[in-house]
């Protein structure tokens, strides 16, 4: 027998929460959807014409869904209650203080949610990890919805989310899987259910708690480490006149490697890569295996070497010094096609070249100068939560912002490539050159440009890994 399924909640209306019950919604038109916040405004621009989150196809269905079987509102209690299922979306970083600072999870949100669960709810209902959690989380869970006020009962089930930013709609419509870990068949068949609505059998996946739990973590670990992988070889290839691009091609034609993720850059970012990895290097500490979690840590330190490298690169190559120089910055996200800027290379980059007093002009066609600045006065901010004058000085005088890249990289020294926007592939090259100081230097963290073509016109172009 399965439990019927019409109305839902998720609690979290941020980059997972938002597109992922916007599909649910568009997909599932007799479910009624509520996404909840603490936060109001967030949930005030998810209700305008202004969406929090940028990704392609995602006004489209909101605008098709909202008012109608979809929500977004800060009435998180009464629409726990009316729920017969939650999903817990929320954030869950690195934990900065305490036991297990700097590496573990932080679940301080997550707790929260389950308590107001547990505090609100009547009858039952099922309650859906989201969110990306340490395995064993669900047992924490249980016992906490186990002290429900109301005498509620709740299955817990696991369902991790696999979605890319910039690439979310796509991948929530078409997902390579969807994964749900739980105990009870009946709770299991009713999230499956769910998305049997538009995603077919063979690709829902369904596996006890734990192993969902873990696979999540694992997938991110696994996804990072090609990139680590085929960065650190990229540094080897500098050495040594191979061409990382090339390399990468040819190992993936072995279908047992495959081509995708293998694109050398200057470092992954996001907001998950490093802090799932983090997350998995303490729980293989927490449960004595310090051989796995150095393993898996040299992941993280091989993306740090990355974003350290570039910028070395482009200080010896410039003479040794960059200082007073302007750099046109191309691109501040993660990557293209999102406005997120979480754990972006770009902020690591900006500030080593800022420490170097280089003058910075930065653009990026989605995230906005003001949330650039904040990224930026968050790097250099110190334990206390303090920016020194020196330091917001060193901001306030080395950066500034453009509308176009051309702008950008006007009378610069160099561009370095830092997203890999498509536009930037479509620049004017010759005017940007004229503009430029000579040598006209383009570091190119994303091998975005096309080499020859940019040396033909003159520029003195430095890829990753070659
Ligand atoms: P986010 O920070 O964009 O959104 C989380 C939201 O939860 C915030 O708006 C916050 O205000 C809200 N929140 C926190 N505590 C709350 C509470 N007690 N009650 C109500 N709302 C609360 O985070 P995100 O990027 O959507 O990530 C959410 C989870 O999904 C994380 O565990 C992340 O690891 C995982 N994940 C993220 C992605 C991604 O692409 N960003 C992909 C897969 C999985
Ligand atoms: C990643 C995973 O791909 C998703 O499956 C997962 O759900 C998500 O993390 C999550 O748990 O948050 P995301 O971080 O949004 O998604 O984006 P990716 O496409 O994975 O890119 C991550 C970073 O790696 C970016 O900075 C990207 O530029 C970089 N990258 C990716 C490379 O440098 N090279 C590659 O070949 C691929």
């Amino acid at each position: 027998q399965t439990l019927a399924v019409s109305k839902i909640c998720c609690i979290g209306a941020g980059y997972v929460g938002g597109p992922t019950m916007a599909m649910i919604a568009h997909k599932c038109p007799h479910i009624d959807v509520k996404v909840v916040d603490i936060n109001a405004d967030r949930i005030a621009q998810w209700n305008s014409d202004q969406l929090p989150v940028y990704e392609p196809g995602l006004d489209d269905i909101v605008q098709q869904c909202r008012g109608k079987n979809l929500s977004f509102t800060t009435a998180i209690d009464d629409s726990i209650r009316a729920a017969d299922m939650v999903f817990i979306s929320v954030n869950t970083p690195t934990k900065m203080f305490g036991v297990g600072a700097g590496r573990a999870a932080n679940l301080e949100f997550v707790e929260k949610c389950a308590r107001r669960i547990a505090e609100v709810s009547e009858g039952h209902k099922i309650v859906v990890e989201k969110s990306t959690l340490p395995v064993r989380t669900a047992e924490a869970v249980k016992r906490i919805l186990a002290n429900s006020d109301n005498a509620a009962t709740f299955d817990v089930l696991s369902n991790p989310e696999f979605l890319a930013e910039g690439t979310a709609i796509e991948d929530l419509l078409a997902p390579d899987r969807v994964l749900i870990g739980g105990e009870r068949a009946e709770a299991i068949e009713a999230l499956v259910s769910v998305y049997a609505n538009w995603v077919s059998r063979d690709r829902l996946l369904t596996t006890n708690l734990w192993s969902s739990e873990l696979s999540k973590l694992t997938a991110n670990a696994f996804l990072a480490q090609r990139v680590s992988s085929i960065n650190a070889i990229s540094a080897l290839c500098e050495a040594t006149e191979a061409d990382v691009d090339e390399v990468a091609s040819a190992i993936g034609t072995d279908s047992r490697i495959g081509p995708k993720f293998l694109k050398a850059s200057v470092g992954f970012g996001g907001s998950c890569f490093q802090k799932d990895i983090l997350n998995l290097v303490y729980l293989c500490e927490y449960f004595g295996l310090p051989q796995v979690a150095e393993y898996w840590e040299q992941v993280v330190k091989m993306n740090d070497y990355q974003k350290q490298r570039f910028v070395t690169r482009m200080v010896r190559t410039m003479f040794n010094t960059v200082s007073d120089k302007k750099i046109g910055i191309w691109g501040f996200a993660f990557k293209k096609d999102t406005n997120d800027t979480r754990e972006s290379a770009a902020i690591y980059v900006c500030r080593d070249l800022l420490l170097e007093k280089a003058r910075l002009c930065i653009y990026d066609p989605q995230v906005s100068r003001e949330h650039i600045l904040r990224d930026l006065r968050s790097i250099f901010t110190e334990g206390d939560g303090v920016i020194s004058d020196a330091k917001q000085k060193l901001i306030d005088e080395h950066v500034s912002f453009a509308s176009s890249c051309e702008e950008a990289s006007a009378d610069a020294h160099a561009i370095a490539v830092l997203t890999e926007w498509d536009e930037f592939a479509d620049a004017d090259f010759d005017a940007i050159f004229d503009s430029m100081k000579k040598p006209a230097f383009v570091f190119d963290g994303r091998n975005k440009l096309k080499a020859m073509d940019l040396q033909g016109k003159g520029f003195e172009y430095h890829g990753i890994g070659f």
